[in-house]
């Protein structure tokens, strides 16, 4: 495995999460604001050809497993044609897609034939009218037909990411879990974790510990399974259901310890972390002409300076997060 992609803990970095796009056809309150993030002129985002470049250099380098996310990834006009021609890396293992699913029923088929091998799609509630409070926007009809034609094509699992707030679909979890009786879907329930002015405060925050109880109350018999590697859910399964249900615990148990992401963002920069706000500009050095070479020297540095964790911060849960805490509306968790 290559050594830049390697950091100072050993942590192989062989998941690379690349943004299609800053915009999105919804406006979910956790995420965004109303009036949308503001864009990074067209100019300063990747082309198609940036993105398969720097895609085929990570690939070679070691990379197995590429997500392709957003903002809303399916709004990019030429979104079957990236799956196309990722498809043709030798290497490259699955080819996912984070989506709101509003346009995906639509565009499945096409993405299925392109080579697309994994599916998530986000749902905060089985409310029609609560879908359009939390987003802003309507389309839960929409969703739902995305996560049944996905069901359809062989997906499987479908997995389904529920950001839970208190007072707001706490009171869903089982609804939720239901869903996964008859369909080979896995509902993962993730922890609300604070952007840049998303209205986070602590009491909002349902943990995992949480959850699990009130499902456990419902369902004693919930069963465990096996940690899979570098995952960022722990999985449990209703014995005699179809599909099964996770938590995404990023904010009361981290899995920094596993990390195996880096990201590059729209317009072109090197996330190592999530959290950490020190990106580098590919886009930049390509744009310069920078060699294969000195792409993985500056590619390299980056993985390298990698902190251990982002867990410090999270010990002290207060009410409100401290500032470092915060990412930025323009990359969200995509
Ligand atoms: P799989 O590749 O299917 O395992 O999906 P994923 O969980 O990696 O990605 P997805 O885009 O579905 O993101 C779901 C949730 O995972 C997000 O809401 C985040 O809470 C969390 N997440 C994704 N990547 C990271 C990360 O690098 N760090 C942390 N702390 N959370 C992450
Ligand atoms: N907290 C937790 N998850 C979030 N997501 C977006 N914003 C937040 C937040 N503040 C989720 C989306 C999507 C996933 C990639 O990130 O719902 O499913
Ligand atoms: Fe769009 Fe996803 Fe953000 Fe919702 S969470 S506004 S679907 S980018």
């Amino acid at each position: 495995f290559s050594a830049f992609l390697t950091d100072s803990f050993g942590r192989r970095h062989s998941y690379l999460r690349i943004s299609l796009t800053e915009k999105c056809n919804l406006r979910c309150q956790y995420c965004m604001p109303e009036e949308g993030v503001p864009l990074t002129p067209k100019a300063d985002l990747l082309t198609t050809e940036e993105i398969l470049t720097l895609a085929r250099l990570f690939v070679k380098e070691g990379v197995d497993k590429i997500r392709l996310t957003g903002g809303e990834p399916l709004i990019r006009p030429d979104v079957v044609n990236i799956v196309a021609q990722l498809r043709q890396l030798e290497g490259l293992r699955t080819i996912g897609i984070t989506t709101n699913g509003i346009n995906l029923a639509r565009l499945l088929p096409q993405l299925q034939k392109a080579g697309l091998s994994a599916v998530n799609i986000s749902l905060d509630t089985l409310v029609p009218a609560k879908f359009e409070f939390i987003v802003r926007r309507k389309g839960f009809h929409k969703v739902m037909e995305g996560i049944h034609k996905a069901i359809e094509l062989g997906y499987s699992p479908v997995k389904v990411n529920c950001v839970v707030m208190r007072g707001l679909n706490e009171d869903e979890l089982l609804d939720f879990v239901a869903l996964t009786k008859g369909l080979p879907l896995d509902v993962r329930f993730i922890e609300y974790m604070p952007f840049d002015g998303n209205k986070w405060n602590f009491k909002k925050m349902v943990s995992y510990k949480e959850m699990l109880d009130t499902l456990q109350q419902r369902w004693p018999e919930l069963e465990k399974l096996p940690e899979e590697e570098s995952s960022t859910a722990k999985a449990f399964k209703i014995p005699g259901f179809q599909g099964q249900v996770s938590f995404i615990t990023s904010m009361s148990e981290h899995f920094c310890g596993t990390c195996n992401r880096l990201r590059i963002t729209a317009d072109g920069n090197l996330k190592v972390c999530l959290f950490g706000n020190s990106e580098v500009s590919l886009r930049d050095h390509l744009r310069a002409g920078a060699s294969e070479e000195e792409l993985l020297s500056i590619i390299g540095a980056a993985v390298g300076r990698k902190k251990r964790q982002h867990a410090e911060l999270f010990l002290t849960l207060q009410d409100s997060p401290p500032a470092v805490l915060s990412i930025s509306f323009r990359d969200s968790l995509h």
